[in-house]
C-alpha cells in the first residue's frame, strides 16, 4: 500500500530525530512492500524563522492531506532564543497547540514502558520495579488550562496574571471513553486522576467519568488525586494501567513516568482525533543543548513512528516489527548517552537509527 506520511522535523533536535524514524519506517516499507511517500512541513521555530509565524496555513493543510504526521519537536531555550522575545501568540509553542487544536487531536496517549535492558537506567529502587511496569497516560490535549482564556493585566501599578481552566462535559466525555476503550484492550484498569477536593473542573471531570464507567462494567475504575498520583508513580508504578486525566495533569505527570523508564528519551506519544487520523511525536522537547550533536536519543520518535503505523495506519504486524526491533537493538547493547550503562556499547543518534533499522 501507498501512505502519505507529514513530516515536522521541527527544533533542535528534531530534524535529526524524525530523520531516523524515517530510516526505520523505510526499512518497514522494504521489508513489508508498503510505499511511504513523505512531506515536510514547517511548524514553530523553523517556521517563525522562515515564514515568519508559527504554524503556517499550508502546514494545517498539508497534515489533514496526509494519512498521519509524524513530528520531531518544536521550541528553543526560553531564556536565549530571540523566539522567546515574541508575543506569546507568535512563539513556537503557540504552534504546537494550534496544530493540536486545528486537527482536533484531543486524545494523548503516553506509553511508560519499562524496558528490562534499561531496568538499570530507572532510578527507583528495584524491588519497586520488579517484573517492570506498562502504563498509558490518557491525556486530553485541547482542552483546560492550555486552552482557556489568559491575560497579564496592571491593576493599580499591580501586575496580575490569568488562566483559565474550563471543561465541558463533552470534553470530558469522549476522552473518558477513549481511555475505557483502550483499557479493554489491556489490563482493563483505568485511574482518572483529577484535583476533585479543590477544582469544580475536577468534579465535573470526576462526575462524568463516573457517567461513562457505567457503560465499561468489565474496566475496574479508581480516582486519585494529582498530588498522590504523583506519589504513586514512584511509590508503586505497577499499580497503573491507563491513566486518564486532564491536560495540564498529563503534561506533567507523563514527564514523570518518562524518567521511571529511564529517560525521557523513550517516551513516544500519539495524537489522535476521533478517526484514525493522528499525529506522533515524542513526548521530550527539542534539547536545544544537544542539538546537532549526533547525541539525541531517537528511541521516542521511533516507538512514535510505530504507533502511527498501528494506530492510523492499522499495521500491526508492521508496528509489532518495529517495536521489536527497538527491544532487539537495546538486547544487543546499543545506548545513546542518556540510557548508557556500564558493559554496553554507545552509539549517536544515527547509529542507533541505522541499528534499528537494521534489524526489522
Ligand atoms: C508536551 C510539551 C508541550 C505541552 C509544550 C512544548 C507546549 O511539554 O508535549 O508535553 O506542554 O504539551
Ligand atoms: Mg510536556
Amino acid at each position: 500500500m501507498n501512505y502519505q506520511i507529514a513530516c515536522i522535523p521541527g527544533d533542535g533536535i528534531g530534524p535529526e530525530i524524525v530523520r531516523e524514524a524515517r530510516k526505520t519506517l523505510d526499512a518497514v516499507a522494504a521489508r513489508f512492500g508498503h510505499t511511504f511517500t513523505y512531506t515536510e512541513l514547517l511548524l514553530g521555530g523553523a517556521a517563525i524563522d522562515r515564514v515568519g509565524v508559527p504554524l503556517p496555513d499550508e502546514t494545517v493543510s498539508g497534515a489533514k492531506s496526509a494519512d498521519a504526521v509524524l513530528m520531531g519537536s518544536i521550541g528553543g531555550n526560553t531564556s536565549t532564543s530571540p523566539w522567546y522575545q515574541l508575543p506569546p501568540q507568535l512563539r513556537p509553542e503557540a504552534g504546537l497547540l494550534g496544530i493540536r487544536k486545528a486537527l482536533g487531536l484531543f486524545a494523548n496517549l503516553r506509553p511508560a514502558f519499562l524496558y528490562k535492558e534499561l531496568a538499570g537506567a530507572c532510578p527507583l529502587k528495584d524491588n519497586l520495579i520488579e517484573g517492570g511496569f506498562d502504563i498509558l497516560i490518557m491525556r486530553e490535549l485541547t482542552g483546560g488550562l492550555y486552552f482557556g482564556e489568559r491575560n497579564t493585566v496592571t491593576e493599580n501599578g499591580i501586575r496580575k496574571a490569568t488562566d483559565t481552566l474550563v471543561y465541558d462535559e463533552n470534553e470530558i466525555r469522549r476522552i473518558a471513553i477513549k481511555g475505557f476503550e483502550i483499557a479493554r484492550k489491556r489490563r482493563k484498569k483505568v485511574t482518572s486522576v483529577d484535583k476533585a477536593n479543590v477544582l469544580d473542573s475536577s468534579r465535573l471531570w470526576r462526575a462524568v467519568v463516573n457517567e461513562v464507567a457505567k457503560d465499561y462494567l468489565d474496566i475496574e475504575l479508581d480516582h486519585m488525586l494529582v498530588d498522590n498520583a504523583a506519589m504513586q508513580l514512584v511509590r508503586d508504578p505497577k499499580q497503573f494501567d491507563v491513566v486518564l486525566t486532564e491536560n495540564m495533569f498529563g503534561d506533567i505527570l507523563s514527564d514523570e513516568a518518562s524518567m521511571i523508564t529511564g529517560s525521557i528519551g523513550m517516551l513516544p506519544s500519539a495524537s489522535l482525533n476521533e478517526t484514525a487520523f493522528g499525529l506522533y511525536e515524542p513526548s521530550h522537547g527539542s534539547a536545544p543543548d544537544i542539538a546537532g550533536m549526533n547525541k539525541a536519543n531517537p528511541i521516542a520518535t521511533i516507538l512514535s513512528a510505530s504507533m502511527l503505523l498501528r494506530y492510523s495506519l492499522n499495521l500491526q504486524t508492521e508496528a509489532d516489527a518495529l517495536d521489536q526491533a527497538v527491544e532487539k537493538v537495546l538486547q544487543d547493547g546499543y545506548r545513546t548517552g542518556d540510557i548508557f550503562s556500564e558493559g554496553c556499547q554507545k552509539v549517536g543518534t544515527d547509529e542507533m537509527g541505522t541499528l534499528i533499522a537494521e534489524r526489522i
